[in-house]
């Protein structure tokens, strides 16, 4: 487990930190409350992606895809709104998790039965108005 604190500021270190522990795992789950700055922190990953697609949160349609210049694609997740699980389901979220691509999931606590034993986890809290705790761990659920 890795665990560090950053200002809006040192945000693009902070994402760069990221990547380097999380790099071998595809689904990414973000797990801090409104305004934690989990849009945030997957905006500063996008730019190192070289993703240059407008980041936001995908509210309404629950999942937003990306495209970077290698051709690579990334789906960007938000659970927020969903009331039944199973809603997940019908927009094939199996099929995203399966794909290889990179997944980057907000409020998955929305979809816990469906995320796979195995992903990555990155919890931020909010220690000032300026200031989040991160800590990153990978989770493997198999037992
Ligand atoms: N160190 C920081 N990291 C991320 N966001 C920060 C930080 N400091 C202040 N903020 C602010 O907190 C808010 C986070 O919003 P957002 O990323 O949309 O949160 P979430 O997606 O978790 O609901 C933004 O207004 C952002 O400017
Ligand atoms: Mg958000």
């Amino acid at each position: 487990m890795i665990e560090f604190s950053y200002g809006k500021e040192a945000i693009s270190e902070a994402a760069r930190k990221v990547v380097e522990v999380a790099s071998s795992e595809r689904i990414w789950v973000f797990k801090g409350e409104m305004g934690a700055g989990k849009t945030t922190l997957i905006k500063a990953l996008a730019s190192i992606f070289e993703i240059q697609d407008q980041i936001s949160s995908p509210t309404f349609g629950i999942v937003n895809e990306y495209e970077n210049k290698s051709d690579e694609k990334f789906y960007h997740f938000d659970f927020y709104r969903l009331d039944d699980p199973t809603e997940a389901l019908d927009i094939g979220i199996e099929e995203y998790f399966y794909s290889k691509n990179y997944c980057w999931l907000e409020w998955a606590e929305k979809i816990a039965e469906f995320l796979p034993d195995q992903y990555f986890l990155i919890k931020i809290e909010i220690l000032s108005e300026t200031e989040r705790n991160l800590t990153l761990q990978h989770i493997n659920d198999v037992s």
